[in-house]
């Protein structure tokens, strides 16, 4: 088997219940997933259908009583170096200066080759200059590029990114997209991106996860053509566009047919 093929993320019939207000809460349920090293994966779901409890499930951040859930072959017990997250809020500490926010999961390397680290990270993400800023300092969607730089700074084999680009402007958004892609693509990074924005996970998902309102589970994976998916004005991005849609709004009187004209 090669190294392609090989799933680093295995996830077989995962069912997830918080306890809320003494009542369970069934939040995911039958999810099956096996994500390939250096795949990119996007999820896409209405708000509170248990993207991110699924993310944090990835990470070993959130526990999980009923199914299986593997990192690299292994039985996820906690989070792991290899195993970076970037979360829905940024969650930078606002008493470390953003260089040490970025630089802060940075260990055993010298103090100069962490400063580089982290200045190229903050340069990628376009914050250079702001190295000496405190979080409480910067903007939304400038913070939001800091936590996706520090995430990025480990080089870690799996990145969980929980809506990472919410918060940026939809120019800034277009940007970073492509620029996580050629990252993505250097570094042979195993990616699943949860997000709201439906052009984006066509954009960037190898395969988009479809999940249904809570009780979260599985509508579909669509696997998406390379070449036509990078393309946001072609006839294939606008059919992925439609079907998506209809699983969201097929019940309601939403108009989310797709004019195209070829
Ligand atoms: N720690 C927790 N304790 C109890 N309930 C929780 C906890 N975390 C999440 N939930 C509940 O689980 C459900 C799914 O939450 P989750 O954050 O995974 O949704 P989501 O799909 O990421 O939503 P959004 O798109 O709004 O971010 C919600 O109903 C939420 O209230
Ligand atoms: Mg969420």
């Amino acid at each position: 088997m090669s190294n392609k093929d090989k799933n680093i993320i295995k996830i077989h019939n995962l069912n997830k219940e918080f306890v809320v207000n003494k009542n369970p809460l069934r939040v995911l349920s039958d999810i099956n997933l096996e994500i390939k090293e250096g795949e990119f994966v996007t999820i896409v779901g209405h708000s509170g259908c248990g993207k991110s409890t699924l993310l944090k499930i990835m990470c070993g951040l959130v526990d999980y009583e009923d199914g299986t859930v593997e990192r690299n072959g292994h039985p996820v017990e906690g989070p792991g170096p290899n195993c970076g997250m970037v979360f829905q809020d940024h969650r930078l500490l606002p008493w470390l200066k953003i260089k040490d926010n970025v630089g802060f999961g940075l260990k055993n390397i010298s103090k100069e080759e962490k400063e580089k680290t982290v200045l190229s990270h903050l340069k990628m993400v376009g914050l250079e200059g702001f190295e000496n800023s405190y979080p409480a300092q910067l903007s939304g969607g400038m913070s939001q590029r800091a936590a996706i730089a520090r995430g990025l700074a480990n080089n870690p084999t799996i990145l969980l990114l929980d809506e990472p680009f919410g918060a940026l402007d939809a120019l800034t958004r277009i940007q970073m997209q492509k620029e996580i892609l050629e990252i993505q693509k250097k570094e042979k990074t195993t990616m699943v991106m949860v997000t709201h924005d439906i052009d984006e996970a066509i954009y960037l998902g190898d395969r988009i996860v479809v999940m249904s309102a809570r009780p979260g589970e599985i509508k579909e994976i669509i696997e998406t053509d390379p070449v036509e998916s990078k393309k946001r004005g072609s006839v294939k991005f606008a059919e992925y566009k439609k079907k998506i849609y209809a699983y969201f709004f097929e019940d309601s009187d939403v108009d989310y047919e797709i004019e195209y004209v070829i």
